[in-house]
């Protein structure tokens, strides 16, 4: 049977963050950031991982903190870094929600933000805008291949995005 978690999934900077909060905000879920959870097993940033251990370290570490998800976890509404949809049990861990926008909005999201700078310095595979934009559209077709429910976050408010969720994950779990 499908656990009652709900997985946050979506491109970097699309808002999973924010909607995350706002959603526990509103509900009785309780929340998780693998990136966070990265970092903390690590006691480093997912930066200076990359920097210092390579990606493949880091995904190595998703696809642990994945298995453990899927074991251990339960009513968690889990945000997850922008590849970490790779990990082979995704289904495993509970109803997915992709957070879904074009590139092009999500980097006028991220570049009007007030933190812009620390925004785009904290994410290493943003670095190169053109790479990222290949990334965006080799990824987006698997993104919503895995999604159980897809919603639009272009020009609606972080409000709007929960509502929306919080309706659409009733029949889930
Ligand atoms: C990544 C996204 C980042 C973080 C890491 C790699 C990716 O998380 O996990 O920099 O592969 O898309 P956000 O999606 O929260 O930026």
């Amino acid at each position: 049977m499908k656990k009652n978690n709900i997985i946050l999934i979506g491109f970097m900077g699309v808002g999973k963050g924010s909607i995350a909060r706002e959603i526990v905000h509103n509900s009785s879920y309780i929340a998780l950031d693998t990136d966070d959870l990265v970092e903390s097993m690590e006691n480093k940033r997912v930066k200076k991982i990359f920097q210092e251990d390579g990606e493949e370290y880091f995904r190595n570490l998703e696809k642990d903190i994945a298995l453990w998800l899927e074991k251990s976890v339960q009513n968690t509404l889990i945000s997850t870094g922008g590849g970490f949809y790779k990990v082979k049990n995704l289904k495993k861990i509970g109803t997915i929600v992709l957070l879904d926008s074009p590139f092009e909005k999500i980097l006028k999201r991220i570049q009007e933000h007030p933190n812009a700078k620390a925004k785009l310095r904290k994410r290493p595979l943003l670095s190169d805008l053109k790479a990222a934009k290949q990334l965006y559209k080799q990824r987006r077709p698997e993104y919503l291949a895995l999604a159980d429910i897809v919603v639009d976050v272009t020009d609606k408010s972080v409000q709007e995005c929960t509502k929306e969720i919080l309706k659409k994950v009733k029949k889930y779990v």
